[in-house]
């Protein structure tokens, strides 16, 4: 584990009675950075991000934040899920506030981030309404808010956009990428999908099928806004896909 680790697994393994799901994993991720795990469905991108929110316990192996063990009670995590969805009762500004509030920062901060988050997710004219009359990608900025509000030490997301259409998943991927630059948070992406791994992370970790291993780590080491379309972006996809080919 090197001194500055954010995140670390250390032969992380994981069973379900008899089915071996996460095979003696070790990876690290830095403080501050953006990484992107792809893999296959069912390779258990899922378990890795509970047994680091959710407390369950490895089989083996151990996953540290900050060098000791995962605890969601003493670690600042925050989370945002592709089941994760706006508290229906609360409007579009008050689930912004509701995670700071509950934390009991002072008023002038839970003010000055909730005009910060409105504006840079272009929520300020949404601001009343209740989530069933927004859209539903104004709902995933919504939840992105609420995360990023928190200005969490550590960012948990799980394929939040699966169900949004590309177009819109372009201008939340902007978005988040300006949001954790700003808040300074680690951000850990799960993503089925190559080209917004590419888009997206500092380096992506690429897992195999299971029983799991880590088959690469590639660093992308692209200038944001990534360019989809230049060589250098679509090569860096086409080898992570290579190393998948899971289709
Ligand atoms: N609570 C559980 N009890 C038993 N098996 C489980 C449990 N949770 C997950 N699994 C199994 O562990 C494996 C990994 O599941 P996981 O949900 O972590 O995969 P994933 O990589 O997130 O998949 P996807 O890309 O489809 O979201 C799967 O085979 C799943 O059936
Ligand atoms: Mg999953």
């Amino acid at each position: 584990m090197s001194e500055k680790a954010k995140v670390s697994a250390v032969g992380l393994t994981k069973k379900f009675d008899d089915l071996l799901v996460l095979d003696n994993i070790s990876f690290d991720i830095a403080k501050g950075e953006f990484v992107c795990i792809v893999g296959p469905t069912g390779c258990g991108k899922t378990t890795f991000l509970n047994i680091l929110s959710k407390i369950w316990p490895a089989t083996s192996g151990e996953l540290l934040i900050d060098g000791e063990k995962a605890d969601p009670k003493k670690h600042n995590i925050a989370f945002a899920f592709q089941e994760s969805s706006a508290f229906p009762w609360l409007t579009v500004e008050q689930n912004i506030r509701f995670g700071m509030e509950q934390k009991n920062l002072p008023k002038e901060i839970i003010n000055e981030r909730t005009e910060q988050m409105l504006e840079l997710l272009e929520l300020k004219e949404a601001r009343n309404y209740f989530p069933r009359q927004i859209s539903a990608s104004m709902e995933s900025r919504v939840v992105i808010g609420r995360s990023f509000a928190l200005h969490p030490d550590l960012l948990l997301m799980d394929e939040p956009y699966a169900q949004l259409d590309i177009e819109f998943r372009y201008h939340l991927e902007d978005a988040v990428l300006k949001l954790s630059k700003m808040t300074g948070s680690t951000v850990i992406f799960v993503t089925h999908n190559i080209e917004e791994a590419v888009y997206l992370a500092e380096r992506c970790i690429v897992l195999t099928n299971k029983p799991t291993t880590v088959k690469t780590i590639e660093k992308i080491d692209l200038p944001y806004p990534r360019d989809i379309c230049s060589k250098e972006f679509t090569d860096i996809r086409d080898r992570i896909t290579d190393y998948i080919k899971w289709w």
